[in-house]
């Protein structure tokens, strides 16, 4: 993605990288403290997207410690919305818990995702996996950490040796536009394609090379910002399917290590949709 300068008066992306990595480190500590205790698991829309009073908790503390920061900052956060001034060019995407599903069925793969746009362009991404420990850090220019050290896509160049990774959205039984065509497809053709639930690891793992490349459609910009900047800034490659540059409203994402760039997408624009309607359930 192609970014304008930040404003002259804007403080080192070090300083917004450390208050959104202490948010993130709270919400993990929040997660932490609901694992195995939820009383409230309940599907907020569509059926399976759950929703549990940790995610609004950790939502909670990491807008109160970016609003005590950065008070004329926009956000926009899953389970509260937007709030702001949209003049601000400033605009702090949250994911406070990713990977709901896991989580609620105590599945440890799950994480805190923060990201902070500029003019629409994703400058800074943390994402906290509290269950691993693993903090995963990036700035526009700064490259990319887990834990502190410096990380790089994989290397792998042929797609036939690749490990995928992809996700399914909510709507999945709504439409014949639902991935799993996409996922049998690639899945003839590599080494595998894992199902991660969480769509910010998935990113950061591709970014820290256990995976070799990540696409997924039906997403929100507080899913992927974060996992954008850690990609690009470990070496990847970010892009819409087709490869042009990603739009963040359409939801729809390839990222890869660079070399199987090229490769998947066009895998991925040879797949027609499975026949619908499948059977309910
Ligand atoms: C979901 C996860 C999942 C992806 C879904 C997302 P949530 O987020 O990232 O991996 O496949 O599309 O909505 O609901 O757990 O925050
Ligand atoms: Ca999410
Ligand atoms: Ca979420």
């Amino acid at each position: 993605m192609k970014s304008e300068p930040l404003p002259p008066q804007t403080p080192p992306l070090e300083e917004f990288l450390d208050i959104a990595t202490e948010a993130a480190l709270s919400a993990g500590a929040i997660l932490q403290s609901f694992w195995g205790n939820l009383e409230s698991v309940r599907e907020k829309g569509r059926p399976g997207d759950l929703v549990t009073e940790a995610d609004a908790a950790a939502e909670a503390a990491v807008i109160t410690i970016l609003k005590r920061h950065f008070p004329e900052h926009q956000i926009l956060a899953e389970e509260s919305g937007h709030q702001g001034d949209t003049v601000s060019r400033f605009l702090w995407a949250i994911d406070p818990l990713d990977g709901t599903t896991n989580y609620a069925h105590q599945y440890p793969f799950s994480a805190t995702s923060i990201a902070l746009l500029v003019d629409g362009v994703p400058q800074i991404g943390v994402i906290f996996d509290p269950f691993h420990q693993e903090l995963f850090r990036a700035a526009r220019g700064l490259g990319a950490t887990r834990n502190r050290q410096s990380i790089h896509v994989s290397q792998t160049k042929i797609l036939s040796h690749s490990l995928l990774v992809t996700g399914f959205a909510y709507d999945r039984r709504e439409t014949a536009d639902n991935n799993y065509a996409e996922f049998c497809h690639l899945t003839h053709l590599t080494q595998g394609v894992r199902r991660g639930g969480s769509a910010s690891l998935d990113l950061a793992y591709v970014a820290c090379g256990r995976l070799d490349g990540y696409w997924e459609r039906g997403l929100s910009p507080w899913d992927i910002a974060a996992g954008i900047v850690l990609v690009e800034e470990a070496g990847g490659r970010v892009s819409a399917y087709d490869r042009l540059p990603l739009d963040l409203a359409s939801g729809r994402i390839l990222a890869t290590n660079g070399y199987l760039h090229d490769a998947l997408s066009a895998e991925l624009l040879k797949v027609k949709p499975l026949a619908m309607p499948l059977p309910s359930i």
